[in-house]
């Protein structure tokens, strides 16, 4: 017979009559680890306040850092109910919520303390699944403003994805004009989200990855080239080849020290680097006088405000676009998503549905 720890279900304790009003979630026992994720009751948020919306969660998707809070290599308080992203339909409103009604469906907004404007935080301390409970669990009731409106062409499970990878990638990408070239590395979820945004805003898009398999699909996305990283490690002087020496006006950079060297070479005079990530670690020699004769910009990214991801959410409805999801995994298999989240296998984005 397979245990919960082999076939990467997560053991689910059953309601008892006369019990509270209970919702399924999944809760992290501190120090972490997948063994320590564990699918369980919960109380029932209850009634929205003022101010306040009740949602039923629907689906979330896997982000890196999430795989870091439940592996413990990113601490996170004990009992803590994991997942960023979170999309799901309003089930009650409190008095004075206008922008919202029962019925709609919602994606949760990564900093509701970051409305709009330029950034205003820097710690991810207040971030659902960081520093306070996340969408791992059936109901969740929050200021009306910790959401905003779904696209109405995405399924739950695609909406979801819009919480990091999207905004993440609209903020990268903010301001490009049709006819630029872009460059994103990897095909993750917020590298295949920013080829998406990118080729739909009439640029050119360069993708690197280490398989060639998923450089076929990102083809098939509409990449303009694609370069494997691993075969060319050289690949900044390639990019410079492809756009006739000129380079990429925006590079989103998910890998870090590792990668930047590559990035500067790819970059256009003028252009602009979207540090997004740190894959290959967080310290390493960049070699900042290239920076400095490309005249180009090095630009950190944490996420986006709300009023970034309404705009996403009114140019993927435009556009059309569907978030690419490569697995969706069931509540109870929390864990197996992490797991296959982990093998890095996966292109676009690993969902979970609740
Ligand atoms: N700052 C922010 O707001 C923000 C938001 C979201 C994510 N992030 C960060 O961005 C990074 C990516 O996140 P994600 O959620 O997209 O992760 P993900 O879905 O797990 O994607 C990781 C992908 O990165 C690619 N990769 C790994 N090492 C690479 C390298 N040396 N060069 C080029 N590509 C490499 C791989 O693509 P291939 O398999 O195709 O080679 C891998 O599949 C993480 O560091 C994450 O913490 C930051």
């Amino acid at each position: 017979m397979s245990t919960a720890e082999d076939t990467g279900a997560a053991p689910v304790r059953t309601v008892r009559a006369g019990e509270e009003r209970r919702v399924k979630g999944a809760v992290l026992h501190a120090p972490g680890g997948l063994d320590r994720l564990v699918v369980t009751d919960l109380p029932d948020p209850g009634t929205p306040g003022p101010g306040e919306v009740r949602v039923r969660i629907r689906a979330s998707t896997v982000n890196f850092h999430d795989r870091g809070i439940v592996t413990g290599v990113l601490h996170a308080p004990d009992r803590h109910v994991p997942m960023a992203d979170g999309a799901g339909v309003v089930e009650a409103v409190g008095a004075d919520v206008h922008d919202l009604a029962v019925g709609d469906h919602v994606v949760a907004v990564f900093f509701p303390q970051w409305q709009a404007g330029p950034p205003v935080i820097d710690s991810l301390g207040s971030a659902a699944g960081i520093g306070r409970d996340g969408y791992a669990r059936e109901v969740v009731v929050a200021p009306a403003g910790t959401f905003t409106r779904a696209p109405g062409h995405l399924s739950h499970t695609e909406a979801a994805a819009i919480t990091v990878a999207g905004v993440t990638a609209a903020t990268a990408l903010e301001g490009l004009a049709p006819g630029e070239v872009v460059v994103v590395l990897g095909t993750g979820g917020v590298s295949t989200f920013a080829l998406q945004l990118a080729k739909a805003a009439g640029a050119a898009v360069v993708v690197t990855s280490s398989s060639w398999q998923k450089l076929q699909r990102a083809l098939d996305l509409g990449a303009d080239h694609v370069i494997n990283y691993r075969d060319t490690p050289h690949w900044g002087q390639r990019v410079l080849e492809l756009t006739g020496g000129r380079g990429a006006e925006r590079v989103v950079e998910v890998g870090g020290p590792g990668t930047l060297p590559q990035s500067i070479t790819a970059v256009a005079v003028g252009g602009r680097i979207s540090l997004v990530g740190v894959l290959t670690g967080v310290e390493g020699l960049v070699p900042t006088d290239a920076l400095m004769m490309k005249q180009a910009r090095l630009q950190g990214i944490v996420v986006g405000s709300r009023s970034t991801q309404q705009k996403l959410v009114r140019f993927l409805e435009t556009q059309r676009i569907h978030p690419v999801i490569d697995r969706a995994f069931p509540l109870a298999r929390i864990a197996e998503a992490f797991s296959y989240q982990g093998t890095g296998a996966h292109l676009g984005k690993v969902a979970l549905e609740l």
